[in-house]
């Protein structure tokens, strides 16, 4: 009897090592220890035939098999179940559920999307125009004509003599003054292309454009504007700087910096030491401009701006690439 019992352990620990799901787990636990015409007890069965001086070690050999089977399978179980996940051959209910992942905006029409609603926010609509431009439109009604040098700094892709890629957000200025009277407030999200490529330019980029006019409009109201938006979308006070600059259809004009955002203006590698960084630009409307939409500047002013996008979008969230925002990394455009 102690043979056999040796045997049926030996035979037991192969069968176990060869048993790889949780149905042929359990047929295994009824082969050999259940409780009716289990291997083991059929054996324990007999162990009242054997001579009396041998049952208590019979007995307790049985008993050792018994339990070290036991633990076996017990241990067999938790490995099955943590290699394929299912246990007992139901379900395991620990396991996390399966993720699925959304797409979700391009952080620049994130941060685009941001950038208008805080204009909706201070009572400005939103309007959109064509990428493809008239010449017209993107420069002579902006009091730029041909010939002007102002031509040289934009860089223009052309579709054909009188079309182009719009170079600026500027245009819908005198598209949006032609079809309606003051007083009117718009901003003009959008994609704008100049033949440009480095780390800080790409072929096409995003503006949004800002355009306010009705009676009395001053440079503190375009100053106040500004100020305004720029606390929201850096979403702490950076102090702005007014600088004078030129724009054709702005008179007198700004380019508007904000205090760096790295270093908060004491000069660092980002703002190249000067504690500043150009944001936007801007400008009290010229007159010239008003009369061409037939607009009497005696009696309506206004202001305009176009903010860069991209430029935003680096400063709120510390990238020094603008080409990282194309390459399509969803490592990279996942942080977002
Ligand atoms: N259109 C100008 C640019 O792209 C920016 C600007 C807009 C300046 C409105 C003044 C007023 O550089």
């Amino acid at each position: 009897m102690e043979r056999e019992l040796l045997e049926l352990k030996q035979e037991a620990e192969e069968a176990l090592a060869q048993v790889t799901g949780a149905d042929q787990l359990e047929a295994f636990r009824v082969k050999f220890l259940g409780r009716k015409g289990g291997l083991l007890t059929g054996i324990l069965r007999q162990l009242g035939q054997a001579a009396p001086e041998d049952r208590p070690r019979l007995g307790q050999l049985a008993n050792d098999i018994k339990l070290g089977l036991e633990s076996s399978v017990d241990e067999k179980k938790a490995q099955l179940v943590a290699s394929v996940g299912t246990g007992g051959g139901g379900t395991d209910y620990s396991l996390p559920g399966r993720y699925l992942s959304f797409g979700k905006s391009h952080p620049v029409t994130q941060v685009m999307e941001e950038i208008c609603s805080i204009f909706v926010g201070l009572g400005f609509a939103v309007a959109e125009g064509p990428d493809v431009e008239t010449d017209h439109y993107n420069f002579e009604a902006l009091n730029i004509p041909k010939h002007h040098p102002a031509r040289d700094m934009h860089d223009t892709f052309y579709v054909s003599e009188s079309l182009l890629l719009r170079t600026h957000t500027s245009p819908m200025q005198a598209r949006i003054m032609e079809r309606q009277d003051p007083p009117l407030r718009y901003v003009v999200p959008g994609k704008v292309y100049r033949c440009d490529s480095d780390m800080t330019h790409t072929p096409m980029f995003h503006q949004v454009e800002g355009l306010l006019v009705d009676r009395q409009v001053s440079f503190a109201d375009l100053k106040g504007v500004l100020t305004s938006f720029t606390h929201k979308i850096f979403e702490r006070e950076l102090p702005l700087r007014f600088r004078p600059s030129y724009f054709p259809f702005t008179e007198p004009s700004a380019e508007v910096d904000v205090a760096c955002v790295i270093c908060g203006g004491s000069g660092c590698r980002v703002c190249k030491r000067t504690g500043w960084l150009e944001i936007l630009g801007s400008g009290l409307i010229d007159p010239e401009v008003l009369k061409m939409v037939g607009y009497d500047p005696d009696i309506y002013s206004g202001f305009a701006f176009g903010l860069g996008v991209e430029r935003i979008a680096m400063l709120k969230y510390g990238i020094d690439d603008i080409r990282l925002y194309y390459e399509n990394d969803l490592r990279f455009l996942s942080q977002f």
